[in-house]
């Protein structure tokens, strides 16, 4: 076992294994991420590449690629053990002659039924011409393991209990199942004549199928495997296999719906594309993709259904702190659609996508041509989306926006942005509170985002010196006030933390034990600070 854990150490690195879960920045010799064991804004959770650990100041969390391991994806030793290994390339001593789990199991009975499928793709001309018919190209088929279930009731479950699988462990695997009603009992293949995607967990392991009918009469359109031991339909994201290298790298990620949506974007060459698997975006799925970037630009159909889509799907993002962007269809197009005919297309309108509340307001301000009804809808639908923002620079910033393209006094629409009530999401119970304004994506925006709040804060006093005591906005604007201070103490101090982190890691290199004691206390420190502020924001 000793032997096991010093071989994986020696071929796996911290940062390579750290950064399949976060989003890792350089921060001097070392790097720095936002902690994946707690809440935050401010990354406080640091990777040593030269002692191969981690420190989190804000939680405490600390330790090597096993104990990251374990906490991160809530393994036991053993089963963190056995995932590096893996990784690594390294076979178990204890492995050897020890016995497989039933999950080990119901994930090979998966891999060889996606072996199967893949087959009967080759072999079905019908199936390969519709593929063609939908624009997907063979590479496609292939790297996203696309296969065809033949039109027959018991073809896999044969094949599978050929290779030595038993009826329990294919049924487990959700590959077939048992009429309750008929007289006969012998199960049959959960998936006939449909065209088969597989659904990969984060590591690529098929976990579960989603098979679309081939004829149009067929229902339901789209089918996907039962829930199982490896296989939660709520929580998978489809693609995120293939997609959470870009969408780290390029720090946001585009969401779409469906199955065919999903490989015909990659196909196009947006490789960091996530789809759901016929569920709604939740809060769960949302929180995989936190860890890799909190910019999502939402991509979903053309017609009403979409939208409505859109709007929950925003409201969702906004208030787990995502920044949100819309893609516009054209109307009546899906983006597979767009996706597999004129992928350049498709990169334009996704490059064209805009703020939720941005997008939000165009679809509101085109329907109304009447200007009446026009302030009535942005109060009801614009107004409460501005509010979950949280952030007083973007809600003034929208304000602003609204005010100019309608002709709406400013104050107006601020005393109507006092009343409004934010739309409430189901968050299970946890509260979440994540301004977007204190998330910073480099250092560029880092800089800008002083200059920001400055020039904001002279305005907002500039104002407040003109009106009068008794003028009703002053409250408001006070409260502006007391948060933009607040949030440029902020700035300051995480300025310096930054500095502090830089000499740490050089004081690292050179083994100053002294210093890094000195320098390790004072970033405790700033980092009580700031979680102060943060929490005086909260009461703000
Ligand atoms: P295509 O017609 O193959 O292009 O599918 P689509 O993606 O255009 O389907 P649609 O826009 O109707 O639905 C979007 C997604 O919702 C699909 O990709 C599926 O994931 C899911 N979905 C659609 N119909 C069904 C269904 O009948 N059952 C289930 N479980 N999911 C469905
Ligand atoms: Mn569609």
């Amino acid at each position: 076992m000793r032997g096991d854990v010093n071989t994986i150490k020696e071929r796996l690195d911290i940062a390579e294994v750290v950064s399949g879960y976060v989003k890792l920045e350089k921060a001097g010799a070392g790097l720095k991420a936002r902690c994946p064991f707690h809440n935050e804004k401010t990354p406080s959770f640091f990777v040593s590449p030269t002692r191969q650990n981690f420190y989190c100041f804000g939680c405490g969390a600390k330790g090597d690629i096993f104990t990251f391991v374990e906490q991160v994806e809530g393994l036991e030793f053993r089963d963190a053990l056995r995932l590096l290994a893996e990784k690594a390339g390294v076979e178990l001593d204890y492995q050897r002659g020890e016995s497989r789990t039933e999950k080990d199991n119901v994930l090979e009975v998966l891999e060889k039924a996606t072996l199967f499928f893949e087959k009967e793709l080759a072999k079905s001309k019908l199936a390969r011409s519709y593929i063609t018919s939908r624009g997907i190209s063979n590479a496609t088929v292939k790297s996203w393991r696309i296969g065809y279930a033949p039109d027959d009731w018991r073809l896999l479950f044969s094949y599978l209990q050929d290779m030595g699988y038993d009826k329990e462990i294919i049924t487990k695997a959700g590959l077939i199942k048992t009429s309750e009603t008929s007289a006969n009992k012998e199960p049959y293949d959960v998936f006939r004549d449909r065209i088969i995607f597989p659904l990969a967990d984060s590591n690529g392991r098929i976990i579960a199928f989603s098979g679309r009918a081939l004829s149009k009469e067929t229902e339901p359109k789209y089918l996907n495997s039962p829930d199982t031991i490896v296989f939660t339909k709520s929580e998978v994201l489809y693609g995120l296999d293939k997609a959470k290298e870009y969408i780290r790298k390029q720090n946001y990620a585009v969401l779409v719906e469906g199955q065919m949506d999903l490989v015909t974007s990659h196909q196009a060459g947006i490789n960091n594309t996530v789809a759901t698997s016929g569920t709604a975006f939740s809060r769960a799925h949302l929180e995989r993709l936190k860890h890799l970037s909190t910019r999502i630009i939402l991509a979903f159909d053309g017609d009403s259904a979409g939208e409505k889509a859109t709007e929950k799907a925003s409201i969702l993002g906004v208030s787990l702190g995502f920044e949100v962007k819309v893609a516009s269809l054209p109307e009546g197009l899906d983006p597979a659609e767009v996706a597999s005919k004129k992928p350049e297309e498709w990169k334009n309108i996704l490059r064209q996508s805009l703020p939720a509340v941005e997008f939000f307001f165009n679809t509101v301000q085109g329907q109304e041509k009447d200007s009446r009804k026009l302030g009535k809808q942005i109060e009801k639908k614009i107004l409460p989306m501005i509010k979950l923002t949280k952030s007083a620079i973007e809600q003034s910033y929208y304000i602003s926006l609204i005010a100019k393209r309608t002709g709406i006094k400013e104050e107006i629409l601020w005393e109507d942005l006092r009343k409004a009530v934010a739309p409430s999401v189901n968050l299970q119970g946890q509260t979440y509170v994540e301004d977007v304004n204190t998330k910073k994506d480099d250092d560029v925006i880092q800089k800008s985002y002083q200059e920001v709040i400055e020039e904001r804060l002279t305005e907002v006093r500039l104002w407040l010196k003109d009106l009068s005591d008794s003028a009703p906005e002053i409250a408001l604007l006070k409260k502006e006030e007391a948060e933009l201070k607040n949030n440029l103490s902020g700035v300051i101090l995480r300025d310096e933390l930054n500095n502090l982190l830089s000499e740490l890691s050089q004081a690292e290199l050179s083994k100053n034990n002294k210093l890094i004691e000195k320098l390790t206390a004072r970033i405790r420190e700033l980092h009580g600070q700031i979680r102060a502020l943060e929490e005086k924001k909260k009461i703000l």
